[in-house]
């Protein structure tokens, strides 16, 4: 623990005061739960060296060892839904939500979002804090991600509306009607198995009903990556192959809804960077 304290404090991350020892305003600013976190650098600056290390490792023998790979750091598996919160929570409430009226029209009706690969839940309890009639359901393959959404889930008084559990999207036994299901950086994850996803969400959606599905927009051609705004995207996408996972183009996802007999509204932000995809059945 010295050790620890004495590398924080050289770099200005503790301060000291008559031998004790506590945060400074820079050691603050990387908390999880400091507005504006910047923890999501720290995390991101570990994650691609061992990316880039993984890659070129497993680039000579063609070998894409899966999800596993990230789960499998201990360290860092607890950090990736904090991460993702910190990232693309407040880009939500300010830009997407106010952008679709589907979160209002399901709140109307009291409806049930579910969350397919809800991370640690930032998605569902930032809908619920906002829309007091809506409840909530997410899954996740990750035990931590669900221990982590409950837990916050319960310290901000929402438990009574939102619910998570570990379950497979693939096999998921959940059988409730829903009127919104979302998956947010989580479609890319299942796209082997898109065919059955889009039935399910035709399946489980309730008249009017809608899918919103979020996903990195990968750019129809090679030439758009050098946009600076992509270069994140074209690492991130390395970190995929390993996973066996690819981005995709958020027409890929469209072609997918109409495939089974549902309308789509395309929305794109971040400069073309970011694709929500409405899905809706009539
Ligand atoms: C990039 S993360 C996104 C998490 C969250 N939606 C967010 O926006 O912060 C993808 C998530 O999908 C989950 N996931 C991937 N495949 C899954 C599967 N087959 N079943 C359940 N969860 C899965 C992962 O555990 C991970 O939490």
């Amino acid at each position: 623990m010295h050790r620890w304290c004495d590398a924080a404090f050289a770099f200005g991350l503790l301060d000291e005061n008559n031998g004790e020892l506590s945060l400074s305003d820079l050691g603050r600013a990387f908390v999880p739960e400091t507005p504006n976190t910047v923890m999501p650098f720290a995390v991101q600056s570990v994650l691609s060296a061992r990316i880039a290390e993984m890659a070129a490792t497993f680039m000579k023998t063609g070998e894409r060892p899966g999800e596993k790979i990230l789960a499998e750091s201990k360290s860092i598996l607890p950090l990736f839904g904090p991460m993702l919160e910190a990232m693309y929570g407040r880009f939500f409430e300010e830009q997407i939500l106010l952008d679709l009226p589907v979160y209002k029209e399901t709140d109307k009706k009291g409806g049930l979002v579910v969350d397919l690969g809800c991370g640690n839940g930032w998605y569902l309890r930032k809908i619920a804090a906002l829309f007091p009639r809506t409840r909530g359901i997410g899954i996740d393959a990750i035990e931590e991600n669900i221990s982590q959404a409950r837990k916050l889930a319960q310290r901000e008084g929402l438990a009574d509306r939102l619910t998570f559990r570990v379950d497979d999207i693939h096999q998921r036994t959940l059988n409730k009607p829903s009127d919104l299901i979302a998956m947010n950086r989580a479609l890319h994850h299942v796209w082997d198995e898109r065919e059955a996803v889009f039935q399910s969400f035709k399946k489980s959606l309730r008249s009017g009903g809608s899918a919103v599905i979020w996903e990195p927009n990968w750019p129809k051609n090679r030439s758009e990556l050098r946009n600076p705004g992509r270069l994140s995207m074209a690492f991130q996408n390395l970190a995929e192959y390993i996973q066996g996972n690819r981005f995709l183009r958020a027409e890929e996802i469209e072609a997918e809804f109409h495939r089974v007999g549902m309308e789509t509204d395309v929305r794109l932000f971040a400069d073309g960077n970011e694709a929500v995809i409405v899905g809706r059945k009539i």
